[in-house]
């Protein structure tokens, strides 16, 4: 036996003692061999809800991000705990915000704008740290399924809406809204103030953070060209954290689980050419072996990759002790707040 064959056997053991009282969660970007043993696979927003609704599971093993686990940890029930077996697999996409650099900008518009006038949206893909900020503030959590509807909801209530970190996702959504491309703006926290004057700030209704995703920014219009020629009757279809030129020369763009969607939804036959993570989109290559599912680009989150078979198996055996992941109750609290609006949105 391999030692792959023994990681997947031992936890399987695990799994079959611990029975209900055990869920383990996969991301949709995980590794193929952990994405097959889960119980339930899903987008960040989707395992989270999982976790909570699994009325006898104590023990909730996440397969994914740490911003993942933590947005799991903020919705659990009081007698559950969340492991999650690399604590170093995080987000650079969410570490493009801190907490100071926030608070920082958050002063500075609100000093021009009035504390009353902007409401801060943050993505799903954020810290704990910054979710509590947002709550603490007013401001509620969306996902890339529901950015649109969470920023004409700021808009009913306030006059600007402070987005972030994803300036991608930002540019995105509010291209499809009655908005001027003057009225947005892009805060850099590594220029002073921003690099926003202060007359683009007063008349500002969008301030977009300045951060990314280095797996979806991978793909450029040249892919997009490169796929129309060689494959001039698929249908190409993108995540929203790329950038808004390939967006716009695309078929569609939409979350994780649009994207899923889509595959599972294409008549057999149809070719679709698939920008977002390349698990992921292997995955569905397989999956879906009647129609032809390509990656515009192979583009790989190496850190949704460093959870595997080994640190899995560890954590598994280790239960009910292991990497638990911990967070103060009250930064739990706001960030509990700014969740549950969105779900009220
Ligand atoms: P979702 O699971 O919310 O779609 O986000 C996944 C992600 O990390 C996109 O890059
Ligand atoms: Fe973060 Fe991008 Fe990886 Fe998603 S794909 S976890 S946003 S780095």
């Amino acid at each position: 036996m391999n030692m792959n064959q023994a990681a997947i056997e031992a936890i399987q053991k695990v799994k079959a003692r611990l029975g209900d009282e055990l869920i383990l969660l996969a991301h949709h970007y995980q590794r193929p061999e952990l994405t097959a043993l889960a119980d339930k696979l899903g987008d960040s927003y989707e395992l989270a809800k999982a976790a909570r609704d699994a009325k006898d599971a104590r023990f909730i093993v996440f397969c994914g991000v740490r911003f993942m686990a933590e947005a799991a940890e903020v919705l659990r029930r009081d007698e559950q705990k969340v492991f999650h077996p690399e604590a170093t697999a995080g987000c650079p996409l969410a570490d493009f915000a801190d907490r100071a650099s926030v608070e920082a900008a958050w002063n500075r518009m609100s000093e021009v704008r009035g504390p009353e006038a902007i409401m801060p949206l943050v993505y799903m893909n954020s810290t704990a740290e910054l979710k509590a900020f947002v709550g603490k503030h007013g401001g509620a959590v969306c996902t890339s399924s529901n950015a649109g509807r969470a920023f004409e909801w700021a808009f009913r209530e306030r006059q600007v809406v402070f987005f972030l970190p994803d300036e991608h996702l930002g540019r995105n959504t509010v291209a499809g809204m009655d908005i001027k491309p003057e009225e947005v703006v892009l805060w850099d926290p590594s220029s002073p103030e921003g690099g926003v004057e202060v007359d683009r700030l007063k008349k500002a209704r969008v301030i977009l953070w300045k951060g990314y995703c280095h797996v979806h920014t991978a793909f450029t219009i040249e892919d997009v060209a490169w796929a129309r020629q060689k494959h001039p009757d698929a249908r190409i279809l993108v995540h929203p954290e790329c950038p808004q030129p390939v967006v716009q020369a695309v078929d569609g763009a939409g979350s994780t689980s649009y994207l899923v969607r889509e595959v599972a939804e294409a008549a057999p036959g149809t070719t679709l050419i698939i920008g977002t993570e390349m698990h992921l989109v292997e995955r569905l290559t397989a999956q879906y072996s009647d129609r032809q599912v390509i990656p515009l680009r192979r583009s790989l989150c190496y850190n949704m990759a460093r959870i595997d078979l080994t640190n899995l198996r560890a954590t598994m055996e280790a239960l009910p002790e292991g990497p638990v992941v911990q967070l103060d109750e009250e930064l739990k609290a706001d960030a509990r707040l700014a969740l549950e609006r969105m779900l009220s949105i």
